[in-house]
């Protein structure tokens, strides 16, 4: 069996992983070692992996059932794989390009995202992570003890329901389907503790949270900007450049994620599965 080797970046934040090939099956002591990795570094990189529909399900398989994603059709044949697509002629904001973690709004949101790059731009269209559980770790006291044993409410609202869609504006290659179900809420932990790891972190992003808990709107929005411009520091943040083939694997219970643009004239193709979460505590 060939050994993985793992490369790290700063503050041990994000890693390469090499000396493993995705379109075989990833089970035993490699799944093991691979989870291990994941947890500690929160966001792994595989390059050059030239899987199809198939490889893709199958990984997402070998670290748990697939999760629910909704508003988005998937592609034809392949229900738990969806397209994230811009079109050089696109004027729309690249779908994902705000800050957020993938369907927290969710009673059980997703534990992990895979993405895998298809077609990626010369220019521009990277991802950006950041670090939840660092940022909970250097949090200043006075705002820890504002959110201690608070909840947040999170809600598809903004993006997907009918309101929120239209006001988003241009044309989207994005298959998207507003709904009215965007309007319910749920409340989840700010301060969240990994059910793996044990590791805290911060769990609430710009897109999906709407406020806290029983608390004043004023305050509550005053909190929360605090929060993410701690949150986004850029100490916290791994910017990732793609290239064709490459998968990322990312922690989505600890990690933000927002999509690049500055690829104007040019197509971008990934595919996306999640994983099935457990409600957060
Ligand atoms: C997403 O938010 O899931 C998409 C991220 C990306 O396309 O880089």
């Amino acid at each position: 069996m060939s050994k993985i080797c793992v490369t790290a970046h700063a503050n041990d934040f994000a890693a390469c992983v090499t000396g493993i090939d995705l379109t075989q099956p990833v089970t035993g002591v490699l799944s093991d070692q691979l989870r291990a990795q994941w947890l500690r570094y929160q966001v792994l990189y595989f390059p050059d992996q030239p899987m199809t529909h198939g490889d893709l399900e199958r990984f997402t398989e070998s670290l748990g059932p697939f999760g629910h994603d909704p508003y988005i059709s998937p592609v034809p044949g392949h229900p738990n794989i969806l397209e994230v697509r811009h079109e050089p002629d696109e004027a729309a904001i690249p779908f994902g390009s705000s800050w957020h973690s993938d369907w927290s709004f969710q009673a059980a949101p997703p534990n992990a995202t895979v993405l895998h790059a298809k077609v990626v731009p010369p220019i521009g269209g990277g991802t950006h992570f950041a670090d939840g559980v660092r940022a909970f770790e250097t949090l200043p006291q006075a705002l820890r003890r504002a959110i201690e044993g608070r909840r947040a409410v999170h809600s598809a609202r903004r993006p997907y329901s009918h309101e929120g869609y239209r006001a988003g504006g241009k044309r989207t290659s994005m298959r998207i389907t507003p709904s009215d179900d965007a309007w319910q809420t749920q409340c989840h932990p700010i301060i969240r503790t990994h059910p793996e790891s044990g590791r805290q972190s911060l769990f609430l992003n710009p897109v999906y949270t709407l406020g806290i808990e029983g608390m004043d709107a004023d305050e509550s929005s005053q909190i929360l900007q605090e929060l993410f411009e701690h949150m986004l520091q850029p100490d916290f943040v791994y910017q990732h450049r793609w290239t064709e083939n490459m998968l990322v694997l990312w922690d989505n219970r600890t990690v933000m994620h927002s999509a690049q643009g500055g690829y104007s004239g040019y197509r971008r193709v990934m595919h996306r599965t999640t994983v099935a979460g457990s409600v957060p505590v």
